[in-house]
């Protein structure tokens, strides 16, 4: 499984938190910035960074902000991308179960560095179910196409 990270200036802290659990996870991962102590944009972090997932170069994407949820709109808005913004183990879970995220999104002003390793391990080792949750998915991509 191949993971990009990004995040803007308000994720950084929590991004280096979350390269060193990938590191120790042996996930083969790409740091995708930013590199910034001032103030950047998110959408010039996470758009490109869900273009990649989505474009097959990436199985996953994980994505930091302040609060996720720039993060996570930005990526939404990318074909083929179902961004979950997670902020407990249970959601990270369901998520993978129910919605095949794709990415998860995560705010560094939110939660500790504690619960969101819990999140990645728990949402990187989930599958998805199919079945009717497929077709679920299925309307949301016909919608996506049209
Ligand atoms: C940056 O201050 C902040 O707005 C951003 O990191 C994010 O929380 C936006 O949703």
């Amino acid at each position: 499984m191949k993971v990009i990270l990004a995040s803007d200036h308000g994720g950084v802290n929590l991004r280096t938190e979350i390269a060193n659990v990938l590191k120790e996870m042996n996930i083969e991962f790409e740091d995708a910035g930013c590199d910034c102590e001032d103030s950047v944009d998110y959408p010039d972090f996470g758009i490109p960074a869900a273009e990649r997932v989505a474009s097959g170069e990436f199985d996953r994407g994980i994505l930091i902000c302040g609060t996720g949820i720039g993060m996570s709109i930005a990526a939404n808005k990318v074909k083929g991308i179902r961004a979950a913004l997670v902020h407990d183990v249970f959601s990270a879970i369901a998520t993978r179960q129910h919605n095949d995220s794709n990415m998860i999104t995560m705010g560094e002003r939110v939660i500790g560095p504690g619960l969101a390793t819990e999140i990645v391990k728990a949402w990187l080792g989930e599958e998805f179910q199919g079945g009717r949750h497929a077709n679920r998915i299925g309307k949301v991509s016909e919608y996506e196409n049209k």
